[in-house]
């Protein structure tokens, strides 16, 4: 089932959202692992998902994708707004795979920022957000260690102060994600490397 309305908190249900799902590729990875998953615990919460996507053809290709699945709900509409509309302390994982450079450009921080404290807000207590992002050389050179080190610094030093503690961090994406753009951005390692950053809400 896939309809339009939007949550408030959950006892039954543990909430994951994806900011910016594209074509759901890897919404539709996350429900297939957990339809196989075991679940032995009854007081176990069921995951919920939702994926916000803006653009209509990416938000249509993740709803044929993705239509036979009952656990996922999926919006289309920009995040930034939509993300108001989850009640405080709600979100148990937020996931975002590759925002584009208006949500993470070192240049663009200042408008950005706003936005990450809302979604810092929205975690419950417990909460987590998963980002997987890119450094890129402006010269399309490879990108040094120095480099991608200073700049995985400046990433946890941001996030640090709009609320968030980094719990791990790994050079790559995730073991098992796949996205459209992943697929894409992972043929030019040298260029573009990439790194997940996982942060909880800070106590
Ligand atoms: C670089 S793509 C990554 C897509 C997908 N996560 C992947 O890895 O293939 C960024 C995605 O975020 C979407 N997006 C950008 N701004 C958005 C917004 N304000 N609200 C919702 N989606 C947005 C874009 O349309 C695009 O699908």
């Amino acid at each position: 089932m896939i309809c339009y309305d939007v949550p408030c908190s959950s006892k039954t249900f543990k909430i994951i959202v994806e900011l910016g799902m594209g074509d759901g590729r890897l919404l539709r990875k996350l429900l297939d692992v957990d339809k196989e998953a075991n679940r032995k615990d009854v007081r176990e919460k069921r995951p919920l998902y939702f994926g916000i996507e803006i653009e209509k053809s990416n938000y249509d290709k993740a709803k044929s994708l993705l239509e036979n699945f009952a656990n996922v709900k999926l919006i289309n509409g920009s995040f930034e707004v939509l993300i108001n509309d989850f009640s405080d302390c709600s979100i148990d994982e937020i996931i975002s795979v590759l925002p584009d450079s208006e949500f993470i450009d070192i240049g663009r921080q200042d408008s950005w920022q706003k936005f990450y404290r809302v979604v810092n807000r929205k975690m419950s207590r417990h909460g987590s957000f998963r980002l997987v992002t890119e450094l890129i050389d402006d010269l399309l050179q490879p990108v040094s260690d120095e480099a991608y080190n200073v700049w995985l610094h400046w990433i946890i030093d941001t996030f640090e102060n709009l609320g968030f503690s980094l719990t791990q961090i790994l050079e790559g994406s995730p073991d098992g994600y796949e996205s459209e753009c992943l697929e894409r951005f992972k043929g030019d390692p040298e260029r573009i490397r990439l790194a997940t950053f996982d942060f909880i809400k800070k106590a």
